[in-house]
């Protein structure tokens, strides 16, 4: 399942690799922190069922990690996949689930959730996506694959962003397939996908 908090293109993608039965993945429910994104519009477009736990309906930061656990639970997915999600996932959501999340930017440089706007202020001339999964620390878990996105002259935020999506809906929907049909396993921090590339 996919973790959502805004436009949702990648989880977009997902869906539509997901209509291949070639692909070994399905969505099978949409979680998001907040109402009214147009991530969960696509979501019911395509029929999967969603569901939203706002942190600020918990009295604690532990109530809402349990309640977004059990939310989770209730669909079984095999991993989640969180993409765009905008909120840290708490420790009982990351002791029952694989997380996978997709970051804009090559990790280790620029984690966090300005990474396209601090990545351009900085003056990088190549950034890139991640796609890794999350372990306790904030964009600090185990790195699966990454892609590198030049910057162009005259680049602003969202147009350096949209290059970065372009790349990174594409290795998000890879990275899932791979994970869905064949597996991963985590070596200390490193995280290789299964069956070797054919
Ligand atoms: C992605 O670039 C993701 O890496 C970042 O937020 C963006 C979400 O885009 N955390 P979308 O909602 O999938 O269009």
């Amino acid at each position: 399942m996919v973790l959502i908090s805004g436009s949702g293109t990648n989880l977009q993608a997902l869906m539509d690799a997901s209509a291949d039965e070639a692909y070994g993945a399905e969505v099978v429910a949409v979680g998001a922190d907040r109402d009214g994104i147009e991530g969960l519009a696509r979501a019911r477009r395509a029929g999967v069922p969603t569901f939203v736990v706002k942190l600020g309906d918990h009295p604690s930061r532990a109530e809402w990690d349990e309640a977004l656990c059990a939310a989770i639970a209730a669909h079984r997915p095999d991993f989640v996949v969180s993409a765009g999600f905008m909120k840290i996932l708490g420790p009982q959501v990351l002791q029952a689930f694989s997380v996978v999340n997709t970051h804009p930017a090559l990790l280790p440089s620029f984690p966090g959730a300005h990474a396209v706007s601090e990545s351009l202020a900085y003056g990088v001339r190549v950034t890139g996506c991640t796609v890794h999964l999350i372990d306790a620390g904030v964009d600090t878990g185990p790195v699966i694959a990454q892609e590198t996105v030049p910057v162009e002259d005259g680049d602003d935020e969202e147009t350096l962003h949209e290059r970065i999506k372009i790349v990174e809906r594409r290795l998000l929907v890879e990275v899932v397939g791979r994970m869905a049909r064949y597996g991963w396993t985590v070596t200390g921090r490193h995280a290789r996908l299964g069956r070797p590339e054919d």
